[in-house]
């Protein structure tokens, strides 16, 4: 399952419309080294892969559309069969022609010879200051160098823009391909998490639940994990971004797994938790169906048409009419939601764009107060919490926590694609009701 070439190729089309006499520059993302010389499995750009297709690092593409033969090039590592005995194949200038349908291509070792020409005639250039500082360098002495030397030549670009605004608002709203990704991805996600819900017994630690994910990851087909896989029991689940995996599974524990699968650079990002031994305890209970009642109503307010804060708003509002009917926040309802004194309960946001990226590009606002609205073909986590951390610290005036409920955590998070009529949950084949979780 690939995206269709000529879908990479109406996308340049798009930003080409855009930019009308600019030149767009995309960089490659760097190799990241994990110790030594050993690198990372090499991971595109996401915006340069959106784009073209091409996966591999050491390239530069560039968007032209006002030059009279070469609207778009590649600059690419050339094709080199001593190295690509040790690091793989390279499609080499060739291939950035033939497959990937670059008008011209050169070797990335040319860049500084090949470039000026695509810069020269353009008003502006488009270009995203990167974490790669010496190409950073190199755009903008070309760029000062051309501002240096208009006077005689009367044209050349007069201002550097970033790309985020052109490419972003597009990589928002996902294409039918696109959605195909997504569905194979979560699909992967949501099997990986029903076998993990199987295997998580009293015993077990929490990396042998992480292996079974993954495993199902690889054999489904996927790269991988899409982050590092969160797998926390008992209070460990209060940590949000919890990676160690190395606690032993006890009885009375809840599990909280947080894991995606990245498939051909699209991604899941699944949470469920869940009693191991089979049986939520009483203030479990009463917290998960806070949390559950939450998240089934934010997924109610994933609309077209709506403003993006609507569904966090709904859950927070949800979790705190929970907390406060448990006598665990107390005073006015819009005091507690306004002055954010649920935060000790629950500390993060209720969603994010989901895409090529975990956490998607995109607006979330227009300006400071509008919100983004909702649009057919946005995809977004909707993934309510509450933690109530053993040393939770309610904020001033607010009760000390029993110790009954301390070091529980829970969250629970769909990927939810925004349809013409409402919404699809992609992740709905991970059960997530309290009789399907209990034995
Ligand atoms: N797993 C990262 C997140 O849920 O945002
Ligand atoms: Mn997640
Ligand atoms: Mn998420």
């Amino acid at each position: 399952m690939i995206v269709d070439r000529n879908e990479y190729r109406q996308r340049r089309e798009q930003i080409m419309e855009k930019i009308g006499s600019g030149t767009a520059i995309f960089r490659s993302a760097p190799i990241a080294v994990m110790h030594n010389d050993v690198e990372y499995i090499y991971r595109q750009d996401s915006d340069f892969f959106y784009l073209t297709g091409f996966n591999e690092p050491e390239a530069v593409a560039v968007i032209a559309p006002h030059h009279p033969e070469h609207r778009f090039i590649l600059f690419v590592q050339p094709k080199d069969p001593a190295m690509e005995t040790w690091t793989g194949y390279r499609y080499g200038v060739e291939g950035a022609k033939e497959v990937f349908g670059a008008d011209e291509a050169y070797s990335i070792a040319e860049i500084d010879e090949k470039l000026p020409q695509y810069l020269e005639k353009a008003d502006r250039i488009y270009y995203h200051l990167g974490r790669d500082r010496a190409f950073n360098e190199k755009i903008l002495s070309h760029y000062q160098r051309l501002i240096a030397t208009y006077p005689r030549r009367g044209t050349g670009p007069v201002a550097i823009e970033d790309t985020n605004s052109i490419v972003h608002p597009m990589r928002q709203i996902k294409s039918h391909s696109e959605l195909e990704m997504l569905r194979k991805a979560t699909a992967i996600s949501a099997a990986a998490h029903n076998r993990a819900r199987e295997f998580a017994k009293i015993g077990r630690y929490e990396y042998q639940i992480e292996a079974e994910i993954e495993h199902t990851f690889r054999v489904e087909g996927g790269i991988g994990a899409a982050y590092p896989s969160i797998v926390a029991s008992g209070s460990n689940a209060c940590i949000l971004h919890y990676v160690e995996n190395n606690r032993q599974l006890q009885d009375n524990d809840l599990l909280l797994i947080d894991a995606g699968c990245s498939y051909g650079y699209y991604n899941g990002d699944i949470t469920r938790t869940f009693p191991v031994n089979g049986k939520f305890t009483p203030e479990q209970k009463i917290l998960y169906e806070i949390v559950l009642e939450a998240q089934l109503k934010a997924i109610e307010a994933v609309k077209p048409g709506n403003p993006y804060n609507q569904f966090h708003d709904t859950a927070v509002r949800v979790i705190v009419e929970g907390l406060m009917d448990l006598g665990l926040l107390l005073g006015d309802i819009e005091e507690i939601i306004k002055e954010e004194k649920y935060k000790p309960f629950y500390m993060h946001r209720t969603g994010h764009w989901l895409g090529l990226d975990v956490h998607d590009v995109g607006a979330y606002k227009c300006g400071e107060e509008a919100w983004q609205t909702l649009q057919p073909g946005h995809v977004l986590t909707v993934e309510p919490g509450i933690y109530v951390a053993c040393d939770i610290k309610p904020v001033e005036g607010q009760p000390e926590v029993p110790e009954k409920w301390r070091g529980i955590g829970i969250r629970i998070e769909d990927d939810v694609l925004v349809t013409p009529d409402g919404n699809e949950v992609l992740t709905a084949a991970v059960p997530k009701a309290i009789a399907d979780l209990e034995s």
